[in-house]
């Protein structure tokens, strides 16, 4: 839609076109490819079909296991419509839920996060316990045959990688969110070892933008140095030193040493975990469709993307810092160090927000130039392809 509410013409592009286009980019080579085809932003029908294929089959990022790291302490997230909440249990583990009770489907918990010994509806009180079990079902007695195993809340597959928590919506998962990133894990990812990182800010936004927008700008720095001037810029990576991580069917990344050997961007001395440059390493990660991080020796922010139409998407995003790092801050300057942070991570999703926009914007008329790619900007063809992947699956498997 315009900001005029009008439809556009890419907004009515038929299902069967957007994927030809979308096979038909997949198809090319890198050096010779096309940037990701604007129907595939604007399409109404794809968006559906996305829906499908994509947010109800694959694993979505909710947050980080820190979060709720004591028994009781939960999450709520929503994907593709679905609200979804993540429990610790007693035994440690996390559990997923569709949020909504078991008697006519109310919202059951309303808070974003929190910590409960038993979830209790709002509309008719009945009472679920850590693990999803009805433990209590006022008046219910009155029912002939009423039993209280037979409504616990619908689970959902989760799991945890390196200290993120991962939910499918799907029935079976295609694969295990372990086995699909160990290779990210074991070369590159894996040294930081991320899950000690201590979250220390939780918050989300909505931009005016297809969720794929975002995807399109994160997973690029070839745009950092001209568009991120009072952030990302001032750590002077030169475009040249970025290197773009091999092809994968589940996740793309890029790094880049940044060359001060000390100070923001750099390891603690205390940082016995990285070794050589890596101490010094950037890494820009996607776990396709929608978890983006940006992890370095003393920070990482990661967003996890959710469609909230054709042109607007919420970004949920976090902040965590390892523990040397922390230490170091004297407990008196915590806050202001904190908003200070804050205020930083502000500017920087200020930068992109206006140019994640102007994406969608530009792209909503069928009257485009061919476009092209950086060389840097490889993670952008291997989300394509990974989008087609998915996408065409779905049509196959559609009845
Ligand atoms: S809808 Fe939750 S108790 Fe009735
Ligand atoms: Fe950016």
């Amino acid at each position: 839609m315009t900001g005029n509410g009008l439809s556009t013409p890419l907004a009515n592009a038929s299902l069967a076109t957007v994927l030809q286009n979308l096979q038909n980019s997949a198809s090319q080579e890198f050096h010779s490819a096309n940037p990701i085809p604007a129907a595939v932003n604007h399409s109404l029908s794809f968006m559906a079909h996305e829906r499908d294929a994509v947010f109800m089959a694959e694993w979505i990022c909710v947050g980080r296991s820190d979060e709720i790291a004591e028994t009781g302490d939960y999450l709520v997230h929503e994907i593709s419509s679905v609200p979804v909440l993540v429990v610790r249990q007693e035994s440690g583990g996390l559990n997923a839920f569709v949020n909504a009770c078991a008697h006519r489907f109310a919202c059951l918990v309303p808070n974003e996060s929190g910590k409960a010994k038993r979830f209790t509806c709002r509309y008719h009180a009945w009472t679920y316990d850590l693990a999803g079990r009805l433990v209590r079902a006022p008046y219910m007695e009155m029912k002939d045959g009423f039993d209280t195993s037979e409504h616990g809340l619908r689970r959902l597959h989760c799991e945890i990688w390196e200290g993120f928590v991962y939910v499918s919506l799907a029935e079976k998962p295609a694969t295990s969110v372990t086995s699909a990133l160990e290779p990210l894990r074991e070369n590159v990812v894996g040294r930081f070892d991320m899950a000690c990182y201590k979250t220390i800010m939780r918050r989300s936004m909505v931009w005016g933008a297809n969720w794929k927008n975002l995807i399109e700008n994160f997973t690029e720095s070839y745009h950092v140095p001209m568009a991120h001037k009072k952030t990302f810029a001032l750590h002077k990576k030169p475009l040249e030193d970025y290197v773009c991580g091999e092809d994968s069917d589940y996740y793309g990344y890029h790094r880049a040493v940044q060359e001060a050997e000390t100070g923001s961007g750099a390891a603690h001395l205390d940082n016995k975990r990285l070794e050589g440059e890596w101490r010094r390493m950037m890494v820009d990660f996607c776990v396709f469709p929608s978890h983006l991080v940006t992890l370095m020796p003393d920070f990482l922010w990661y967003i996890s993307v959710q469609p909230e139409g054709i042109g607007k998407f919420r970004a949920t995003w976090g902040v965590a810092i390892p523990p040397e790092i922390l230490a170091d801050i004297p407990q008196s300057e915590f806050e202001t160090w904190l908003a200070e942070l804050s205020t930083y991570m502000d500017t920087a999703n200020d930068e992109d927000k206006t140019l994640v926009e102007a994406l969608y914007q530009g792209s909503a008329s069928p009257l485009l130039p061919t476009g092209t790619f950086h060389p840097i900007e490889r993670n952008l063809w291997q989300f394509v392809r990974y989008l087609n992947r998915v996408c065409q699956r779905h049509v196959v498997k559609s009845p």
